[in-house]
């Protein structure tokens, strides 16, 4: 089976081809994240334009690279090899959505062939399952870490969800981003250089001292507001370094995340972590998260870092294990799906 996934929730416009569920092909990604870093913000109307300009020449692309790669004659033949569209449905701005499904609508229709809906939470999981040779273990925790969601959940199957806990108030991504700006290092999407920030630290002098929201308390649920806060405290105090700042805030996040995780391995008693969201592109999340589940014998999984942020191999590979084709008529945008929404 060939899939051919679209996404486009935020600011990248993305395609991809994935066969046999689980591989890569290939994959094209288009960005307009520097029009946001000129507004210092996402201004919606300009991604949605953006996703519209870039729509129609990255599917394109993703073909002209399928040709090649399977050394096929003309773009004809690719068509005739693939068995079925995947789209992201939601969550996301709704203007950036509208462009991804209206253009896969119209890629299904002239294909003649079924529309998979895919909720882009659930597709993030599916990171974990892209030319994975391992088999993976359910149930299984689920750390989902992305620039809008932090949640916790049980998979117990594919499709077979239970919802732990999740942030009360901003993302784990987000806090990342807004620290990243009150150090001056981007005015959008900050979470990669403030962690590359951090690894300027030769050592944390600041240890303890920014909260851990909610650690010990007895529930999967997440707080990251009260950190962002008491982030832009210790920088208005104008005693100490990016680097020993960006360092303790990375601490005091990662450690939250890994400790109510690990909880929830225990509780649940199960065999496998899944990450999945940009901020599993962190480094010193993913090797805390290692580190920990290696004590207790637990196998973790993770995307490889370029398929942690968006794309849309991961949709295609969600396509493939929760196969819910419908009629495209059906198929409606959907920009506040949460992680339990199966669409
Ligand atoms: O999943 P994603 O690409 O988009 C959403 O669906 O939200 O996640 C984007 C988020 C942003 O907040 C970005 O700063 C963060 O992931 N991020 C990181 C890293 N790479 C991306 N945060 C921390 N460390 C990173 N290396
Ligand atoms: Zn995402």
């Amino acid at each position: 089976m060939t899939i051919f996934g679209i996404e486009t929730s935020c600011d990248e416009t993305a395609a991809a081809i994935v066969e046999d569920g689980i591989k890569e092909i290939c994959s094209v990604v288009a960005s307009s994240k520097e029009f946001h870093e000129k507004t210092g913000g996402i201004v919606p109307e300009i991604a949605a334009r953006k996703q519209v300009e870039a729509m129609v020449p990255v599917i394109h692309e993703c073909f002209e690279k399928y040709k090649e790669l399977k050394q096929l004659k003309t773009l004809e033949d690719c068509y005739k090899n693939i068995d079925a569209v995947a789209v992201t449905v939601g969550p996301g701005l709704i203007g950036s959505l509208i462009v991804g499904i209206e253009a896969a609508k119209s890629l299904a229709l002239f294909l003649n062939k079924p529309l998979i809906p895919v909720n882009h939470l659930i597709g993030h999981i599916y990171g974990n399952f892209i030319d994975n040779p391992q088999e993976i273990l359910f149930p299984a925790v689920v750390l989902l870490v992305s620039g809008g969601h932090t949640d916790l959940v049980l998979m117990k199957d594919h499709g077979n969800y239970e919802y732990l806990g999740g942030t009360l108030d901003d993302a784990a991504g987000e806090a990342y981003d807004k620290v990243a700006r009150l150090l001056g290092l981007s005015k959008y999407l900050g979470g990669a250089l403030l962690s590359k920030k951090a690894l300027e630290c030769k050592e944390n002098t600041l240890k303890g001292k920014l909260p851990r929201p909610m650690i010990d308390q007895d529930n999967f649920d997440f707080s990251f507001a009260g950190l962002k806060t008491a982030s832009r405290r210790l920088v208005e105090e104008n005693k100490y370094s990016s680097e020993v700042i960006a360092k303790e805030f990375e601490e005091a996040a990662v450690e939250v995340l890994v400790k109510k995780t690990i909880k929830a391995v225990k509780k649940f008693n199960v065999k496998t972590i899944m990450l999945g969201g940009g901020v599993s592109a962190n480094n010193y999340l993913r090797e805390e998260i290692k580190k920990e589940a290696d004590k207790i014998g637990v196998i973790t999984q993770i995307p490889p870092i370029r398929l942690c942020t968006d794309n849309a191999v991961y949709i295609a590979v969600a396509a493939y294990f929760n196969n819910n084709p419908r009629k495209y008529e059906e198929i409606e945008v959907n920009p506040s799906l949460g992680i339990m929404d199966l669409v």
